[in-house]
């Protein structure tokens, strides 16, 4: 009989597993999950990291073709992007409603572009109402790029209401205008300029998605605008599938906050690039993914909202949105909002 010295050994070796015995299957699922997850979630840093900064961005010129075409190019994103695209040796083509604005965007262009650059402007307010007008306007677009080696369209330009508003308040014009720019006028200019790219085999769609139809579960006190974005963002990826065959990268951008007349946050921040910032880093995305976040620390708030309950983010926004509303109405009175 052992002593008790090596009774007490003996249960030890016994309780001594894995190295005894196989472990169990619930162990070994659980180890594997685990690392599983860790794999995977390190493989998704490593691209982010590559993709946030050392990614190099495309030769857009020579990859897709010369000429690119930038809806709402007169302020904010898109002068940015225009004069981005300009500097990576592109021609353009300036899409505007106000002939003031576009001739000074236009000089802005050709004084910081190479001097072979050349710059078209097109006059057209996106929100026009008849069915006429708007396809005239489409067709000043289509003529200015005739015959020309159309690489590059960036739908741009965007409209929103003036201040966070139930929809109840928001006045007719008003959420006819946002859908009109945000929806129907990307659709039609795509419609036109996307079947010039697909049949030279080559070409770049970019359309300019929102945070928020992305990165929150709701936009609410925006809610057409952010249906809107929403909208831009589906048919980008759609028609990513639909047209890669046929060498066409559609892809849809999505800005958080930019400081830009459009966004109720003035000024640049470490989380709210300047249009400019934001353009050079939007123009390094073009061509790779369907849909994507260009700058790096938009990308670092979209990765800490998912972290939230969608009950706290709804709460948080409706809260925010309500505070700027009542703000604005103490600033410009009651019909602010409409
Ligand atoms: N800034 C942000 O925080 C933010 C966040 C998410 C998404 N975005 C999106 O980014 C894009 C650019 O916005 P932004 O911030 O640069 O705003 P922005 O500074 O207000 O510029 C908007 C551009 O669109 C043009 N535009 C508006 N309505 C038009 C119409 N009816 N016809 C023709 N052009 C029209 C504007 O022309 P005018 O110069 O004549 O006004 C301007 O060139 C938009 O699609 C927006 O939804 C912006």
């Amino acid at each position: 009989m052992p002593a008790e010295d090596e009774m007490v050994l003996l249960a030890a070796d016994e309780a001594s597993w894995p190295i005894s015995s196989p472990p169990p299957a619930w162990f070994a699922a659980l180890v594997a999950i685990g690392l599983y997850i860790v794999v995977r979630s390190a493989a998704t840093f490593l691209l982010w990291l590559h993709r946030a900064f050392l990614r190099p961005g495309r030769d857009l010129a020579g990859w897709y073709g010369t000429w690119a075409v930038v809806t709402g190019a007169t302020d904010g994103i898109g002068r940015a992007v225009a004069l981005e695209l300009a500097r990576a040796g592109l021609h353009l083509v300036l899409v505007g409603r106000s002939p003031d604005k576009l001739a000074r965007v236009a000089k802005e262009v050709l004084a910081a572009a190479p001097p072979s650059c050349k710059v078209r402007t097109v006059e057209f307010d996106l929100a026009v109402t008849g069915d006429d007008d708007a396809r005239r306007g489409v067709a000043r677009v289509v003529a200015a790029v005739e015959g020309r080696d159309v690489g590059v369209l960036v739908n741009n330009a965007g409209a929103t209401y003036p201040c966070a508003a139930y929809f109840h308040e928001v006045e007719r014009p008003v959420w006819e205008a946002v859908l009109r720019v945000n929806v129907e006028a990307a659709t039609r200019i795509t419609r036109a300029l996307l079947p010039m790219m697909a049949a030279k085999g080559r070409g770049a769609v970019v359309n300019v998605g929102s945070g928020s139809s992305v990165v929150v579960p709701a936009f609410p006190l925006y809610a057409v605008y952010a249906a809107s974005k929403a909208y831009v963002d589906q048919f980008s990826r759609s028609l990513s599938v639909e047209y890669k065959q046929y060498g066409v990268d559609v892809q849809c951008q999505i800005p958080l906050y930019v400081a830009t007349k459009m966004s109720p946050v003035k000024g640049a921040s470490p989380f709210i690039p300047s249009p400019e910032e934001y353009a050079r880093a939007a123009l390094r995305c073009i061509g790779y993914e369907a849909r994507c976040v260009p700058y790096w620390r938009h990308s670092v708030q979209w990765f800490l909202a998912s972290l939230m309950p969608d009950a706290v983010l709804n709460h948080w926004r409706l809260q925010t949105g309500i505070r700027k509303r009542n703000e604005m109405k103490a600033l410009l009175g009651e019909k602010a909002c409409g």
